[in-house]
């Protein structure tokens, strides 16, 4: 279990929302999987778009993210895992999206990066790989609206968390706190049931949901988030809320 510095760490709101990543869902009956998600009571929609470089995978691309702008209300939580993040920045700015996160490891001028993203309106994020320390977000903490911290190594559904990241998460949140900024943290990756109470009691705020919990096999959507409902409450008993 993540031993947290800081006593009582800011949170957010203890508001945990969930964003289903969309590469995990029925591809072939998109629009349909994603009224079914609305209707389970979503906050967000995970759109991980890869460029076969910064990664070796593309499941989704551009038109498929404006297409379904037109199909759901829901908010546009855009995880970017490419070369060229200028590009698809002002690519996915004109989707319209509301936040949009960055690798830390593929910006080559990441502050410059965050300050286009906000100046469309739109929050900033810097995503983090597991190994990436949070010192990469120092310089750049005025400019971020939230933390993206990879609880797997980018670019594949269906992988299995990286143990040393529930530590991440709960350093993240103190390093947070000791930068006096109470931004929420999105994590991403084997965001399973059994992983959502330790995750969320680590600091989690935003939880993305994949293969092994929203899009999991054994249940329907409904039920799926309903066991993430459960999971989350027993992650917030542990922060002590
Ligand atoms: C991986 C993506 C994740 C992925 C999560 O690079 O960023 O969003 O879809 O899939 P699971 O939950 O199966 O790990
Ligand atoms: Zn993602």
């Amino acid at each position: 279990m993540p031993t947290p510095e800081s006593q009582s760490p800011i949170t957010t709101n203890n508001k945990i929302r969930i964003t289903p990543s969309v590469m995990c869902a029925d591809l072939c009956n998109l629009e349909k999987d994603i009224q079914e998600l609305e209707k389970s009571g979503i906050d967000l929609l995970h759109f991980d778009l890869m460029d076969a470089h910064f990664v070796p995978n593309m499941p989704i691309g551009l038109a498929l993210t404006e297409q379904l702008r037109q199909k759901t209300e829901c908010d546009f939580d855009i995880h970017l895992m490419v070369e060229d993040n200028d590009f698809f920045v002002n690519a996915v700015a004109n989707i319209g999206v509301q936040q949009i996160a960055v690798h830390a490891e593929s910006a080559t001028h990441l502050d410059r990066t965050l300050s286009v993203i906000q100046g469309y309106g739109i929050k900033a994020g810097v995503a983090l790989n597991p190994a990436t320390p949070l010192s990469a977000i120092t310089y750049v903490i005025d400019r971020l609206d939230y933390v993206l911290i990879m609880t797997v190594n980018p670019g594949f559904a269906g992988q299995k968390l990286v143990p040393a990241t529930l530590q991440k998460i709960s350093d993240c949140r103190t390093f947070l706190d000791k930068h006096g900024v109470n931004l929420p943290i999105e994590v991403d990756g084997n965001v399973s049931f059994e992983n959502i109470p330790k995750m969320v009691a680590a600091g989690a705020d935003i939880l993305v949901g994949g293969s092994s919990s929203v899009f999991h096999k054994t249940g329907s959507r409904a039920e799926n988030i309903q066991r993430i409902h459960h999971a989350i409450s027993l992650g917030l008993e542990d922060r002590g809320v």
